[in-house]
Formats: C-alpha cells, structure tokens, sequence
C-alpha cells in the first residue's frame, strides 16, 4: 500500500491549489451573485492544463488518470464547487466516448477540445425522469444514415454552451434500457436549443440548462457503442465520474475547516478566542475526522478505476459519504462563525448552498444506497 503522491502528482495538486487561489477564489463570490459561468476561468484552465484532463494521448489530451484528476477536484472546489462543476461536468461528458466511443471517434470529437479551451456535456435526465434514467422519453430514429432526435433533457451542466453534448435517447419507449443509444450532438446542429436555468441554491457559477431537440440529426457516425448500449454506458460513466464528486465533497469540507480554524482564532467571547472552548474544538475535529475518511475513500475508489478494477460500488460510497460529510461540515462551520456565518459577508453560507448539489446530481444518495444494497445483495 502506498500512501505517498509522486512528485509529478504533488506538482499537478500544487499547480490546481495556485490556480484555485489565484483564480477561482477571488471572483467566486461575485459569479455566485451574479449566477454566470466565468468564462474566463476556462480558459486560463485550458492555457495552464486543467481543462478536459481526461483526453487520452491518442486524441491529443493529456490522458490523466482518475487519482489525478480527482487531486486536481478538490483544490478547484476549494476554491468554488460551482467552477469545479464547470470543469468536471466536461470530464463527464467526455467519460462516455471513452467509454463507448471507438478511437476514430474519440480523435474525431475530443480532438478539437484539446486545441482550444472548450466544454463538453452529458444529458441524460429529463424533465420527468431523473433517477429512473432507463425510462427516458427522448426519441432517436433512424432515417438512411442519421438519427433524428425529439425531446427534452433537463438540469445539463454546461447545457448549450458546450461544443459537444453526449445525448442518451431511446430508440423505442416500450423497450427499457435495452432500447436505449448514446448519440454526440455538437453545439452548433439545427433544431437544437437551449433555456438557462435561473435561480439556483448554489453552485451558481455554473451552467444548469434546460435542452430541446426538435428533428435534431445526426450522422450515424455520432453514435457512441451499440444500439441497446446507451444506458449501459450511461452507468459505466457514472460508476467513474462519481468519484470526482467525491473528492470536490472533500474540497469544500477542507474550506469549511479551514475558514474556521482562522474565524475561531480571531473571533473573542467570554474575553478569549472561541477556539478556547472545547464545543468548538469538537465541530473542528470532527470536519477533521470527515474529511481524513472521506479522502481516504475517494483515493481507494480512484485507484480501482486506474487499475481498470470494479468500482461502481467504492465511487457510490465515496459519493453518499463524502457529499453528506462536506454538508454537515458547511453547517457547523456556519454554527462556528455565528450570526456572521450566515450572511454572505463569509464564504461559510455559499460552501453550504453548493455542497447540497453534491448530495443530488450524478445520482441523488438514495440512488447511491440502492447501488450500494444491489452490490451487497447480488
Ligand atoms: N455498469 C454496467 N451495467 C450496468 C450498471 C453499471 N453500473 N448498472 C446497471 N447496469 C446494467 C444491468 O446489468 C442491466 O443489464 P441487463 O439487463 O443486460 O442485465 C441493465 O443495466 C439495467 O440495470 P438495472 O435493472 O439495475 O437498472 P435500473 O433501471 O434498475 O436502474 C439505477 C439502476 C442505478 C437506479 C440507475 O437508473 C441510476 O444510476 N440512476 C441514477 C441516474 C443518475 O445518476 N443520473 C445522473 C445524471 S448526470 C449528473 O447528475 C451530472 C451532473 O450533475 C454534473
Ligand atoms: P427524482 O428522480 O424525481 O427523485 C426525487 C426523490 O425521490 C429523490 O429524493 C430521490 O432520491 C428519490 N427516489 C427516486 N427513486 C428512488 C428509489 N428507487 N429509491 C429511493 N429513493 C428514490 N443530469 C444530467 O443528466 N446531466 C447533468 O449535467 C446534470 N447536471 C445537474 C445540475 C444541477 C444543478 C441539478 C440540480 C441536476 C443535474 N442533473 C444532471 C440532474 C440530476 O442528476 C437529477 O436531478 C438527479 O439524478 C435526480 O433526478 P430528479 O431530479 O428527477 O429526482
């Protein structure tokens, strides 16, 4: 067992924790406010190489590994979980057509992301279905070579403003997920739109879109495995990417510790600093606690999926815990700061707005425990 990073590992977390501080940090409160994804930051991502990460060589990437990229995870969301849903909602989408793509396609599609700063999606829920994501409603027929898509996705990170979105759609709404494709549907095809959606809790740094496909085509060339495939492959990308969410969990904890670690040295009552008094050293210990567990955790899941291992039941582990961790130590860092953790004047109330995303997308914790239970119950 080997608990120690290589030096490339510690200079790749280095360079993700000097681009959080010197990039994300400072603007995160104002994008938060003014609910816009700085765009800027993507592409001072691409120029330094923290963007799309997870291209292979082969496709003209830099073909990181999952324990690399989840490093790179949670320094970006220590600086704000709204930007690292920006940078890891484009790994999701890129997940699938390594997935399921051939190598002609992965060239083909991902190519272009590794030549200038772009993102990329992953719509497979819809206005109606979300954790029941086999009984999707959006159509693909076949007509000669395309495939014509109708329908609606709902809740897409990075919707629309993405060049390339990964669209599962079903091909018969009577066949299950045994009906189900996986198609690549660029930014700019006819018939395809997008409205924002306004008004988040948190993470309101990124882009959360509603998209409408009317009579979308596209090439048969653009879909990704079998047909019958696109669920499965949808469940295999989520199996990996929901480690990510895990480690982003554990960035937001380390902030909510770490503001409060500084608030409750500086902060007096009863003539001394609060962090005299033994209930607050409690709530630091335990934020402690949850975040030394829930990185061990996210590493192990991590590790499985580099070394091409089964992980579907360590990343939905890793997921549940370290999201519900990274709530309960926003909320007691709130409590630790007081009436002046809850107003914006700290960044305390944002990192408790944000985490509560982490607990729903990529698959709510109750869908992680049915995954969890169905492992142990196979
Ligand atoms: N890997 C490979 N195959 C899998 C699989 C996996 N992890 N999970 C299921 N399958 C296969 C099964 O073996 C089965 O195949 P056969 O019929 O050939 O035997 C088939 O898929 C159907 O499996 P289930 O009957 O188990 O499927 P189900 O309909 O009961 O659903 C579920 C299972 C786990 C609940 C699944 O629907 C699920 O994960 N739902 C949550 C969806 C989700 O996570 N959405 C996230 C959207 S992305 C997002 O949120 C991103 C973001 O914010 C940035
Ligand atoms: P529902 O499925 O309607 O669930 C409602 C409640 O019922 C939840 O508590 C759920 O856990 C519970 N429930 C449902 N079924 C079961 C069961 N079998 N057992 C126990 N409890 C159950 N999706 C994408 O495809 N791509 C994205 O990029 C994306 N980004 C997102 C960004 C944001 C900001 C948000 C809010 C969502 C995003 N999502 C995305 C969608 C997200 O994955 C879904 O919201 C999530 O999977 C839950 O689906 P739902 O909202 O339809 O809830």
């Amino acid at each position: 067992m080997e608990f120690t990073l290589s030096d490339e590992q510690r200079q790749l977390q280095q360079l993700a924790r000097d681009f959080a501080r010197k990039e994300i940090m400072p603007i995160a409160a104002e994008y938060d406010q003014k609910e816009e994804l700085p765009w800027q930051v993507v592409e001072k991502a691409f120029e330094v190489g923290l963007l799309n990460v997870g291209i292979p060589e082969h496709a003209g990437g830099i073909g990181l590994g999952m324990l690399d990229e989840c490093l790179v995870g949670e320094e970006i969301a220590y600086g704000c979980m709204g930007i690292f849903t920006v940078l890891m909602a484009s790994e999701l989408g890129i997940t699938p057509i390594l997935v399921g793509g051939t190598e002609e396609q992965q060239k083909r599609f991902l190519g272009p992301l590794t030549e200038k700063a772009g993102l990329a999606a992953f719509a497979l829920s819809e206005p109606n279905n979300g954790s029941d994501a086999a009984a999707m409603g959006t159509t693909a027929v076949l007509d000669g070579d395309e495939w014509v898509i109708n329908g609606t996705k709902m809740w897409i990170s990075n919707g629309g403003m993405a060049e390339l979105t990964v669209v599962f759609a079903t091909t018969d709404k009577q066949g299950g997920h045994k009906a189900t494709v996986a198609l690549v549907v660029p930014k700019d095809a006819p018939g395809f739109s997008y409205n924002k959606i306004k008004h988040k809790m948190g993470q309101r740094a990124s882009l959360t879109s509603e998209l409408v496909f009317e009579n979308v085509r596209v090439p048969k060339e653009n879909q990704l495995g079998g047909l019958g495939d696109g669920f499965k492959i949808a469940m295999k990308t989520l199996d990996k990417t929901r480690v990510p969410v895990a480690a982003g969990s554990v960035g937001i904890a380390r902030r909510a510790l770490d503001e409060s670690v500084k608030y409750s040295k500086e902060r007096e009552a009863f003539g001394k600093p609060i962090s005299n008094f033994q209930a607050i050293q409690f709530k630091l210990a335990e934020m402690a606690m949850g975040i030394e567990t829930g990185r061990l955790m996210w590493q192990k899941a991590a590790w499985l999926v580099d070394q091409g291992q089964p992980h579907g039941y360590e990343s939905a582990i890793a997921k549940a815990y370290c999201s519900e961790m990274a709530f309960d130590a926003a909320n007691e860092a709130i409590q630790v700061h007081g009436g002046y953790g809850y107003v914006g004047e700290y960044p305390v109330e944002k990192l408790l707005r944000d985490s509560k995303l982490n607990q729903i997308y990529e698959g709510t914790n109750e869908i992680q425990r049915v995954v969890i239970a169905r492992n142990l119950l196979k």
